[in-house]
């Protein structure tokens, strides 16, 4: 049996820290506000002309030094973003080209904050069927770039930052399984009016083009998704949840996190949280969180992960894996 395992994590994040007292400078909010509803106390911030291929680039070099591995072994490049540096080409290609290779296949997924956990399924296919050998699966947004600094119902949620994974074949348990999900009926819920086919704002239909966004609705419908998306994934393998050696979940909230963890009967001390650092960065969230505790030594070989994404669409994913 084949397995993707992970060889190595990397991360970037933008030099500039945005914390609460400067957004209380910004807009009519508080960071008492902020930290109760949110968890968030800063978030990073990417430079005027910081592209998110910059930010993948520095994740992977990051990752591939973790796996000891060089550019010439990657044969795909897998992109989950919302934010990519031009409409097309698509900003895999452009990593791969800045990392001096040339040939493989090369890709973006585009499932809001679930990328990520989007990017890496689909990767395992790839891995298990045997067509790739090394992969390098990124989730990166420059979402700070879509906000709105005068809704404060908002720019006080997202940050910036890639997270960056190499995976390989191998005879070890690795990703166990992969559970992905979509229901286009709550794009009302959570969407940016502007595309190139519609263009909302242009059309009079909303006023002016910012992420708009029923937070109450968000909340109940992620709370109840991701505890959903995490027992489907232990039910299909007949894991018991005190099994699990780590969630690490979306990034969305704080109390998201929380409701999810008590929802899945889950101590909070088994669970992976950057939010209070990092905001919510969108596809990069479950990647950055990855590496932080692999790096800081909490994430150790041998245990059982489950990571797990939700975001607009709605979409939502599950891994289950052995690190
Ligand atoms: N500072 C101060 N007051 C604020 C702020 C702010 N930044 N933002 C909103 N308020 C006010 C509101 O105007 C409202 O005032 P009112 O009672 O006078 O009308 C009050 O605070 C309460 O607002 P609610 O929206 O009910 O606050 P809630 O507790 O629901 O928190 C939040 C809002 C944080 C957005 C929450 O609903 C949430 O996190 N939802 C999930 C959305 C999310 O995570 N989206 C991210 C992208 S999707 C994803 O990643 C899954």
């Amino acid at each position: 049996m084949i397995y993707s395992r992970i060889e190595g994590t990397g991360r970037y994040l933008p030099e500039r820290i945005l914390t609460n007292a400067e957004l209380e400078k910004k807009v009519d909010t508080t960071d008492e506000w902020i930290r109760t509803r949110t968890g968030v106390e800063q978030r990073h911030v990417a430079a005027e002309d910081e592209k998110t291929s910059d930010l993948c680039l520095a994740a992977a070099k990051n990752a591939m030094e973790a796996a000891g591995i060089t550019a010439d072994e990657i044969d795909l490049i897998v992109v989950g973003t919302t934010t990519p540096d031009l409409i097309f080409p698509n900003v895999a290609t452009i990593v791969q080209e800045r990392l001096g290779i040339h040939g493989c296949p090369a890709f973006s997924i585009e499932a809001a904050c679930t990328g990520f956990i989007y990017a890496l399924a689909v990767t395992d296919k790839f891995i298990r069927t045997g067509a790739t050998k090394c992969a390098l699966v990124i989730g990166a947004e420059v979402i700070t770039k879509l906000v709105d600094w005068s809704d404060r119902s908002t720019c006080v949620l997202f940050g910036d930052g890639a997270g960056a994974v190499i995976v390989k074949p191998s005879e070890e348990e690795g990703i166990i399984s992969t559970h992905l999900g979509a229901d286009g009926q709550y794009l009302d819920l959570l969407y940016y009016p502007v595309g190139v086919s519609s263009n909302l704002e242009k059309a009079g239909i909303v006023e002016e083009a910012r992420i708009l966004m029923k937070g109450n609705e968000v909340f109940k419908v992620a709370v109840k998704t991701l505890g959903n998306v995490a027992t489907e994934a232990l039910e299909a393998n007949g894991i018991d949840k005190s099994e699990l050696d780590w969630l690490i979940p979306h990034q969305a909230n704080l109390r998201i996190i929380q409701a999810t963890a008590k929802r899945l009967g889950l101590p909070m001390d088994k669970v992976i949280q950057t939010v209070q650092i990092h905001g919510n960065t969108s596809a990069a969230s479950v990647p950055l969180a990855l590496d932080v505790a692999v790096r800081d030594g909490r994430i150790k070989r041998g245990q059982l992960l489950l990571l797990e994404g939700f975001g607009g669409g709605f979409t939502w994913g599950s891994i289950l894996l052995r690190y």
